[in-house]
């Protein structure tokens, strides 16, 4: 089959971490017989230096016309990089909020699995580990403190700034219904994540949740603060199967579980519409620091490209193929420096790559 992919390097280490993806998709239509057409678009950064917006209508169009959009990351330095003088609708993180909210990108998915071969790299105790975990956060991406009303004003010679926390019934009821679709294919388990002791966006978000929670009867349903939540994180990561919840807790909580997967590195994620459209990216950031140095480690981009591969395209064998790759590298103890421990290889990102894409197979 045929798919046409719009593809944003990015800023940092996106590029990097985006072409082995393509590798790795370019080695699946080989053994497969498919065909990806990627379009590189600019968003972020390299929109400001080329344009001096972070996105573009045009972009907006391709990402529109193509049938899912495979992205790195996007931003720079915050105390050095100059995109961070410009005002804030014209840094690099608004054409993302942007885009998400153009393509009406609603629920982010985010899978936080601890692979066993990745266990040394976990900071958590064996104790706390048991037998790993397997959870996904399903975090409402296009509504909450990111798109409410904000200013900073200045009364009395005080300076003062506002950010505004909305949601509607129908924002929280359709996050709400992708939570239990998916966890119906899962352990049957959401954990549905609020601040309903001090917040009344959160108690609307409860109640909404108990009324969807009636029409998936076969879904066990908890609730849980969010600040238990990140501690229970800690604990007993086992607990959770999907985690459901709104636009910041889930930014936040979602760098948490990656930590405890081993690496930041490690976490996919994918942003859909109601449509089989999606955004696929790393949670992860543009890692600065490290960019151009050919060390970061591509499996979370790689893992999303699969994301993408499941569920805008509908292609579960060759989906399931390249998580086999990746656990095959792994196992064979290959590592890009943030999941190194003694006695394994270390491996470049390019080499890391080059090693997944040749363990691609149809069996
Ligand atoms: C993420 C990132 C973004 C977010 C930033 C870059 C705006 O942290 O995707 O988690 O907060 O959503
Ligand atoms: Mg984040």
């Amino acid at each position: 089959m045929d798919f046409k992919v719009a593809v944003i390097g990015g800023d940092g280490i996106g590029p990097e971490i985006v072409a082995e993806a393509k590798k790795v998709l370019n080695r699946v239509a080989e053994k497969f017989g498919h065909e990806f057409h990627y379009q590189d678009i600019l968003m972020g950064g390299a929109s400001i230096d080329a344009y001096g917006v972070p996105l573009t209508q045009e972009t907006i169009a391709v990402a529109k016309a193509s049938d899912a959009v495979l992205m790195g990351s996007i931003g720079g330095d915050t105390t050095t990089s100059p995109w961070y003088k410009l005002a804030p609708h014209l840094r690099p993180e608004a054409g993302l909020l942007g885009i998400r909210k153009e393509l009406n990108l609603f629920a982010n998915l985010r899978p936080a699995i601890l692979y066993d071969e990745l266990k040394e790299a976990c900071p958590l105790r064996d104790e706390v580990i048991k037998d790993g975990f397997d959870m996904l956060i399903m975090r409402e991406l296009t509504g909450g403190l990111y798109f409410g009303e904000r200013k900073t004003i200045e009364e009395n010679g005080v300076r003062k700034a506002i950010d505004t926390l909305t949601y509607t019934e129908k924002e929280i009821e359709r996050i709400a219904r992708k939570g239990f679709e998916i966890a119906r294919k899962r352990k049957k388990k959401v954990t549905s994540v609020d601040k309903a002791n001090v917040l009344d966006s959160s108690r609307l978000w409860r109640a909404v949740v108990e009324e969807v929670a009636k029409e998936y009867k076969d879904v066990k349903l908890e609730h849980m603060l969010v600040d238990n939540c990140a501690m229970q994180l800690v604990r007993d990561p086992a607990q959770f199967d999907v985690i459901l919840t709104e636009n910041m807790f889930g930014d936040i909580l979602s760098d948490e579980a990656s930590m405890i997967t081993g690496s930041i590195g490690m976490l996919a994620s994918a942003s859909l519409n109601d449509t089989k459209f999606g955004l696929y990216e790393p949670s992860h950031g543009s890692a600065p620091d490290i960019a151009g140095q050919n060390i970061a480690n591509p499996i979370a981009t790689i893992l999303s490209a699969s994301m993408m591969l499941r569920y805008s395209f509908d292609l579960d064998k060759e989906a399931d193929a390249i998580e086999r790759a990746i656990k095959k590298v792994l196992t064979e103890g290959y590592r890009t420096k943030d999941i190194l421990s003694d006695g394994l290889s270390f491996v470049s990102t390019k080499e890391m790559g080059d090693l997944i894409a040749a363990r691609i197979e149809k069996e």
